[in-house]
């Protein structure tokens, strides 16, 4: 099936009471132990990519490889970027065609991240889902950290989905990027942010959370939890294992192919944890 739009993803969950796991790609493995994973459990989902990941590819390459593994699957996916820290990268995915957008300007002040997540609401138009950020989500997404981090005020979460007019909001609440042993999702918190705006909300650092606080978030309004570190961690470490294994392996696509197993693997759990009811 060609790729969806966000909006038809974010329908789909929201019909079917679902959370839409939203999974990082970087490379042929990745995307193939994702698409595999999801056309077996049949929920729609995101795959995505952020401009510190297109450094080995680039939009275009990332668009195709995506479209084209898709062709013969049944489930609804789009293509969305994940943290677009400037107007420039949103034009960049728009061009290569991605079917959903995050604009994150987080770390500026609220009027900033207002008019330039409302700049690229504009640029998305109507058809291209938009994700933004509230609070300023901590932790490592890639190399990259946030030089500080704050959590989402529930008494901004109105105005500023208002104003912006996002179709998803990426919240800071408790939530963070990697491995952090102790992030946990401050349920309090996120359901003041809930209680404040119906806009569907985004969880990030999702390969942190335990299982039982991810199985509650559908309860809370969230539609979209991101995983990419589980992901890039078992592509790294099945490469690891075969070559502690083998240090004479050169087989590289019987390598490559375990890894497209474990990652798989990892896609499913994660899309399990967060829909208990499957
Ligand atoms: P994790 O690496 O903690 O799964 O977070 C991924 C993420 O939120 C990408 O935006």
């Amino acid at each position: 099936m060609p790729l969806v739009s966000g909006h038809d993803v974010i329908q789909h969950c929201t019909a079917r009471g679902l959370v839409a796991g939203a999974f990082n790609t970087t490379n042929i493995e990745t995307t193939m132990g994702i698409i595999d994973a999801v056309e077996k459990v049949g929920v729609p989902t995101f795959i995505q990519v952020a401009p510190t990941n297109v450094k080995l590819s680039g939009y275009e390459y990332v668009y195709d490889m995506v479209a084209r593994r898709l062709a013969d699957t049944t489930v609804p996916v789009a293509l969305h970027l994940d943290h677009g820290k400037s107007l420039a990268a949103v034009e960049a995915a728009l061009a290569a065609d991605f079917t959903s957008i995050m604009i994150d300007a987080s770390e500026e002040p609220l009027a900033e991240n207002t008019a330039i997540s409302a700049t690229a609401r504009r640029m998305c138009g109507a058809s291209i889902a938009l994700e933004a950020e509230l609070g300023s989500i901590g932790g490592k997404e890639d190399d990259v950290a946030p030089e500080f981090a704050s959590t989402t005020d529930p008494a901004q979460v109105s105005d500023f989905a208002a104003a912006v007019g996002c179709d998803m909001l990426a919240v800071s609440v408790g939530n963070v990027h990697g491995y952090a042993p102790n992030a946990r999702i401050d349920f309090d918190l996120l359901e003041r942010v809930r209680a404040a705006s119906s806009v569907p909300l985004v969880i990030h650092g999702g390969s942190g959370l335990p299982e039982e606080q991810l199985g509650r978030l559908a309860d809370f309004g969230v539609v979209k939890v991101n995983v990419a570190s589980d992901l890039r961690n078992a592509m790294i470490r099945s490469f690891g294992e075969a070559y502690a294994a083998n240090p004479n392996e050169n087989s590289l696509i019987r390598v490559s192919l375990d890894a497209v197993a474990a990652i798989s693997e990892v896609v499913e759990r994660r899309i399990r944890m967060l829909n208990p009811s499957l």
